[in-house]
């Protein structure tokens, strides 16, 4: 469930239906203003079903403790049944003056079912609720986080492995520097979001413990049993600190700082697929859907998807910075700042979802050319690591080689050739100890072939390296 921005802006009707929702306290109502400033239903009413869920096993622990009776066990049960399906049939009537999703929820159990509705809150605060509604609903987020990111690199081996025998020119510097498998290349991109995986799943851990039972600040007097809800909601361990329960949000900062480098791969990748794609480089084509034309120049044909996913990172790693800002300088325990926490963390769940989904296809739809990749290649001189290589194996030391090969470069380069163009002869005049053999390591495909190590480019690597992630990721 998301919201539309018209979804943010409460009609009249709703402001002027001003109820007195704290206590006997308050003599006088908070303004609209401050009432739409301080409100959160807008967006927090999207934990809806996390906080129903919470809601639930709490009130089955209070029943197992003794401390709710079992008919309005039943009641609480009855109700919340009812309103997850009006919420679901969208006839759920959420009120600005209910402030958030939380006292939302409960007015309307209330409403349903009458006093039962009241004893929910016992031993509860929205403090430990809030802090337990966003870690479950982060908790199944990242499930399918962890799925799309599966899927994209399931995508990526796919693509890897019909390349393992493309070559492509590596950079350094963006300067040709040595030939890659073009599988090779791609599966380095694999190895980076399986590291995201590991650090969502790492972050999980520590997302998936349980908050309620600390109340507003200090636990609570009544014999909750921690443990049992914990238990009851799937949680791995209940939070030890009531202080640091309600207060921290440690855990959606880490989510955050994992997000935000899945986008910044993401945001690398998608610097090379414009780059390949542009006239200069010419080395691949994305499929017509994800990209747009120009409104002035009709030849044209832009690489949105990628510019956006670019641009997106931005975005994401700012909803990081937010987080982290909001942390900082509070006090303990609980503090209102900490409503601000949902809208970043909602939006880098939805763009990182988007965006998981849309490079698994756009990744599925590369064309590659080869023959462009190849050229490109032959002009850097990507071989003459191999010649010093070469040299090396025939006794001098890798430095001196490094020397003789640089003045080879330079003749080369003055006769306009590859240095595999150039003669036997002429190599010779470098060093004697050059023979006829050295012409296989000179040519692309005897590079590429030659790096035959465990996290090298030779083909036959690559090959195993498919095999070892379609083995992973299967
Ligand atoms: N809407 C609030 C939040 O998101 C819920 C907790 C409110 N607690 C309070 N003491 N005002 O943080």
């Amino acid at each position: 469930m998301s919201s539309s921005s018209s979804d943010n802006k409460p009609s009249d009707n709703q402001l002027a239906n001003k109820s007195q929702a704290w206590s006997a306290l308050f003599s006088e109502p908070m303004s609209d203003l401050v009432k739409r400033y301080t409100a959160s239903v807008f967006f927090d009413k999207r934990l809806w079903a996390a906080d129903i869920q919470g809601s639930l096993a709490h009130a089955e622990m209070l029943t197992a403790q003794g401390i709710l009776g079992q008919e309005d066990h039943a009641a609480i049960q009855r109700g919340m049944a009812q309103i997850k399906s009006e919420i679901e049939a969208g006839s759920f009537d959420w009120k600005l003056d209910l402030e958030d999703v939380h006292l939302n929820i409960e007015a309307r159990l209330t409403e349903l079912v009458g006093i039962a509705g009241k004893r929910l809150h016992t031993g509860r605060s929205r403090n430990d609720q809030v802090a337990t509604d966003v870690r479950l609903w982060l908790r199944g987020e990242i499930d399918e986080l962890l799925i799309l990111l599966q899927a994209l690199q399931l995508a990526l081996v796919e693509v890897a492995e019909k390349n393992a025998e493309v070559i492509l020119p590596g950079f350094t510097h963006l300067q040709v520097a040595q030939p890659v498998a073009f599988g090779h290349h791609l599966l380095a991109y694999v190895e980076m979001f399986a590291r995201d995986a590991e650090r969502l799943t790492d972050a999980r851990r520590r997302v998936n413990r349980l908050p309620l039972g600390a109340a507003a600040l200090a636990g609570t007097s009544y014999p909750l049993d921690r443990e049992r809800v914990a238990r009851t909601l799937g949680m791995e361990g209940v939070c030890q600190n009531s202080l640091d329960a309600v207060s921290d949000r440690d855990f959606a900062i880490e989510f955050s700082a994992a997000a935000s480098l899945v986008m910044v791969h993401i945001s690398r990748l998608s610097e090379e697929l414009i780059l390949w794609m542009s006239q200069s480089f010419g080395f691949i084509d994305l499929a017509d859907r994800f990209c747009t034309g120009s409104s002035i120049m009709p030849q044209k044909k832009n690489p949105d998807v990628p510019e956006l996913a670019r641009g997106k990172t931005g975005r994401v790693v700012g909803h990081l910075m937010g987080l982290i800002t909001l942390m900082k300088g509070q006090p303990l325990a609980y503090n209102k700042d900490n409503q601000e926490d949902k809208e970043p963390l909602f939006d880098t769940v939805d763009t990182l979802k988007d965006t998981l989904r849309i490079f698994a296809e756009l990744a599925a739809g590369i064309t590659v050319k080869p023959e462009a990749m190849e050229r490109a290649a032959l002009k850097g001189y990507a071989t003459a690591t191999d010649l010093a290589d070469y040299l090396v194996k025939k006794g001098l030391a890798f430095r001196d080689a490094h020397e003789i090969v640089a003045h080879a470069v330079k003749t080369a380069i003055g006769s306009g050739v590859d240095l595999s163009q150039l003669p036997l002869a002429e190599l010779q005049k470098f060093d004697a100890r050059i023979g006829e053999d050295v012409f296989e390591g000179l040519s692309l495909r005897g590079s590429l072939n030659a790096r035959n190590i465990l996290g090298g480019t030779a083909p036959a690597q690559v090959r195993a390296q498919v095999a070892r992630h379609r083995a992973r990721l299967a």
